[in-house]
């Protein structure tokens, strides 16, 4: 058991230079392109907001593809939300493209046009998700998940997209998702729900899966948990006993969250040091999408966690701010379990990152307090 491997310094959290080189380094917006049931038939179109609008999933008619959503005359973002459309129209000059992309009008210019179609994403798909060419984080996580759940991942249904923002490092948002050792002390329900003693984890170098069983005896504390509980019973039947959740972390910023029936993606994008957006798309197994009473309990059980979790990384990147701007550098341990996924996602935040910064200059030992 390490108990003196130190967490990830200060300065990473607060440093310009290293936010820099993250979104230099690291794949923030592009590694989730959807799922299937975005556009559940031909000609239905979904902008992706976490792209910051300039993909658009599209049904062609053939199949589901991924476009640019930029104009090729003056670059207006074109398509807004989700929709049906023939073809794509700019709002600007009206230039208009088909469902492939292809330039079919440019009014009163004269061009060549094979030079302006819009560019199409290279992708793959696996079980309804959507994810670039060659890179296999994501559908290697799926996979891996499969050994905790067995929930259709193909069968879902999209039923809601939300944005918020927080005011914490984007890693610290990530570290409190990774971070199983609160689960009891910070949260009322999980302490008598969840079982953190008992978490199966699946680490690999580009994605991490955790999954967490239910208590013995669970015991409901609020009303959103009771809720989403009764809603279960009545839709489904007896909470099955095999697992509580299954979180998935795909390096470095995408969390999937699943649950009974519900599975939650949420993409963590930085916006400033202190700063970072959250889109979340949540989705459902399909023979439970028109039960508007079991959805609203869901959310209301999950925006309590989230109020719970977002209280707790402020909490954390206040003291862990008030360090840095004074020059301390203590690095507390790492629980071995417990915080297990966490440290794995800070090896891998350190790989990527050593090799284009002089580490030596962060790195003290754990016990250390240097004052300045
Ligand atoms: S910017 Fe799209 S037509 Fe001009
Ligand atoms: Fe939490």
């Amino acid at each position: 058991m390490t108990i003196n491997t130190p967490s990830l310094a200060h300065e990473f959290y607060f440093s310009e230079e290293i936010l820099a080189l993250e979104k230099k380094l690291f794949q923030f917006q592009d590694i989730f392109l959807g799922h299937s049931s975005f556009v559940n038939e031909s000609q239905n179109y979904f902008v992706l907001p976490h792209t910051k609008e300039t993909k658009v999933l599209i049904d062609n008619g053939e199949e589901i593809q991924v476009l640019q959503n930029i104009c090729k005359h003056r670059y207006s973002i074109m398509l807004q939300g989700k929709g049906h459309c023939g073809k794509i129209v700019c709002p600007i000059h009206s230039w208009s493209y088909n469902l492939k992309g292809k330039i079919l009008n440019q009014p009163g210019i004269e061009c060549d046009q094979s030079a302006h179609s819009l560019e199409r994403e290279s992708i793959d798909i696996y079980d309804g998700f959507l994810f670039p060419k060659n890179v296999s984080a994501l559908k290697n996580a799926l996979e891996a998940a499969k050994t905790f759940t067995n929930i259709d991942f193909e069968k879902l249904n999209f039923f809601a997209y939300e944005r918020f923002f927080v005011k914490v490092n984007w890693k610290s948002y990530m570290d409190t998702f990774l971070d199983n050792y609160h689960l009891e002390p910070f949260h009322p329900n999980f302490r008598t729900f969840l079982d953190s003693r008992y978490i199966e984890s699946i680490f690999r170098d580009d994605f991490s899966v955790q999954a967490i069983h239910l208590r013995e005896k669970p015991q409901i504390k609020t009303p959103a948990l009771k809720a989403y509980l009764d809603c279960y019973s009545k839709y489904v039947g007896k909470f099955p006993e095999d697992y509580g959740a299954v979180w998935l972390c795909i390096y470095p910023n995408i969390i999937i969250e699943i649950s009974q029936c519900f599975v939650l993606i949420a993409i963590v994008l930085p916006d400033s040091i202190d700063t970072c957006s959250i889109h979340e798309y949540r989705l459902v197994e399909q023979q439970f999408s028109q039960h508007q009473d079991f959805l609203t309990a869901f959310e209301q059980y999950m925006y309590e966690i989230e109020y719970e979790d977002h209280d707790l990384m402020n909490k954390i990147h206040q003291g862990r701010k008030d360090l840095y701007q004074q020059g301390h550098k203590h690095y507390g341990p790492y629980h071995p379990t417990k915080e297990a996924g966490q440290q794995q996602f800070h090896d891998y935040i350190r790989r990527k990152i050593s090799g284009n910064f002089d580490e030596t200059t962060l790195v003290s030992s754990p016990r250390e307090v240097v004052r300045v």
